[in-house]
């Protein structure tokens, strides 16, 4: 008979992907589509809902027959998802309002100077983790509700939902307009700046402030469980769990003990730290955050988010056009023994963790004639690195637990170059887990948990292996120099955007 296996959704913010996995957390069929990003204007950046979600509906159907499998073979999926895109749509058509408005879109900077001019910051931060910021889904709903025709009054007579991805894509899996199920998790929902972090709801007062109907909000509900079963793409099939990406990846990565943390670099770089059942308070720029819950009790975690590192690489080669693949800028970077003075601070959508200012844009500094692509390749490298060193450094002051080896995962570890230069500037060993697919292998742990396809965490944690691990090697005072370098090209990127 065959075995039967996991599927995992990975609605990321340039792809969606279905990736299938065995008993023993190794993948056995992958199938990938990437959407269109719009930019209307600066700082806009949007994506189409419909096109996501008939990418699921063909991703789906490609890795099944990769495998020569069928649905009747899947015993749960699960849905991990680009967090804080936010998405509005009609319950009775099934059609989204508008294009869905993406983490990176910074054109709610108004809404959040005024939250914080009408001194409601302590508020969301004492009651959600969160300081106003573009970043969340919050301010981007209340954006929606206030810019699309007839969008409020839709909201409060219960036809107009809000969701992220995967609550959109829960929805419509089991069954959209006729009885599709509209819940979110905790982990999307901590993201939102309207959930009490401590008692998992919708909080009445940040509801309030934000001015949200709560009838278009989804139920929130735990990582694992079964929500519904699919009417559609993979019919009969438990939609048994969906995390945001990152938590997902928590997850994939096992980091199921305080002190544990891991790094996924893809669009941009998101290191988690699990805190167990402590909510973390920083004081150097991190964001509290459900890590997951996956038993009767929540774990927390502490997040360091950076905006952009593998997508300064997509700049590089699509609106550059200094490589022709993503692959290419390890050789090019290989060319030049470092980076000849030349430094990059990719502030495309302000700087987040831990400086957050959101007024800073992108900054190359130290040119000089004897710079070359070469180079320039280099420092878009080392810019993800430094901002590893950064996240890890207030990691360490917030934590008290410092870093003493750090997990890493996403497409950008497979460059060898970078994982060096990443090791080499933070101090501690960097591991890679095999085949570094821990954010749909965290849905697919999810999943599996809620139909019993896996036993618990400790049976997860037997899954894991290293793929590769890389040493740091820098020398100190080389380190200390760059580092400094580094600061100072930072210090340049602040309040270039004017309002
Ligand atoms: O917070 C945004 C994050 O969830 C996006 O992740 O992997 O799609 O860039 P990714």
């Amino acid at each position: 008979m065959t075995e039967r296996v996991i599927a995992a959704i990975d609605q990321g913010t340039t792809s969606t992907r279905c990736l299938l996995f065995n008993r023993s957390g190794r993948m056995v069929a992958v199938a990938q589509r990437e959407h269109r990003q719009y930019y209307p204007r600066p700082g806009w950046v949007e994506h189409d809902a419909e096109e996501i979600w008939r990418n699921v509906t063909r991703v789906v159907p490609a890795a099944l027959q990769q495998a020569g499998l069928h649905p009747e073979n899947i015993a749960a999926l699960g849905i991990a998802n680009q967090r804080e895109t936010t998405l509005v749509w009609d319950r009775r058509t099934g059609t989204p309002l508008a294009r869905a408005i993406t983490w990176q879109d910074t054109r709610t900077d108004g809404i959040v100077v005024q939250l914080a001019g009408d001194g409601q910051a302590p508020l969301f931060a004492e009651i959600s983790g969160l300081a106003p910021a573009t970043y969340f889904a919050g301010p981007r709903l209340r954006w929606l509700l206030d810019s699309l025709p007839g969008a409020r009054e839709g909201a409060e007579a219960g036809d107009v939902l809000f969701g992220t991805m995967e609550s959109w894509l829960i929805w419509r899996l089991t069954g959209g307009p006729d009885g599709g199920r509209h819940v979110t998790d905790v982990t999307n929902a901590s993201r939102t700046m309207l959930m009490d972090i401590r008692s998992l709801e919708w909080s009445p007062d940040l509801v309030e402030v934000l001015g949200v109907p709560h009838r278009m909000l989804p139920e929130i509900r735990p990582n694992a469980e079964v929500y519904g079963t699919a009417t559609t793409v993979l019919p009969g099939v438990p939609v048994a769990g969906a995390l945001g990406d990152q938590h997902a990846a928590l997850v994939g990565q096992t980091c199921f003990a305080p002190g544990e943390a891991k790094c996924t670099y893809g669009t941009g770089a998101f290191l988690l730290m699990n805190t167990g059942p402590r909510i973390a308070e920083s004081t150097h720029g991190l964001i509290p955050t459900v890590g997951y819950l996956l038993g009767d009790a929540p774990v927390y975690a502490l997040e360091g988010s950076i905006a952009m590192t593998g997508s300064l690489v997509q700049w590089f080669r699509d609106a550059l056009g200094m490589i022709s693949t993503a692959a290419q800028i390890e050789t090019l970077a290989g060319t030049v023994p470092d980076n000849g003075g030349c430094y990059i601070v990719p502030a495309f959508s302000g700087l987040y963790a831990p400086r957050w200012h959101p007024e800073a844009r992108g900054v190359m500094v130290g040119l000089t004639s004897y710079i070359n692509r070469g180079h320039l390749a280099r420092a878009v490298l080392e810019a993800t690195g430094w901002q590893t060193r950064e996240v890890v450094d207030a990691m360490n002051a917030d934590s008290g637990l410092p870093v003493t080896r750090l997990k890493v995962d996403g497409g950008m570890t497979a460059n060898h170059l970078l994982m060096q230069f990443v090791a080499d500037v933070l101090g501690v060993p960097v591991e890679r887990l095999l085949g570094s697919e821990a954010v749909s292998l965290g849905a697919a742990y999810a999943a599996g948990l809620a139909v019993g396809y896996w036993a618990d965490l400790e049976v997860l944690r037997g899954n894991w292996h290293r793929a590769a691990a890389w040493e740091p090697a820098m020398d100190a005072e080389l380190r200390r120099a760059e580092h400094e370098n580094w600061g100072r090209a930072v210090n340049r990127s602040y309040g270039w955007a004017r309002p």
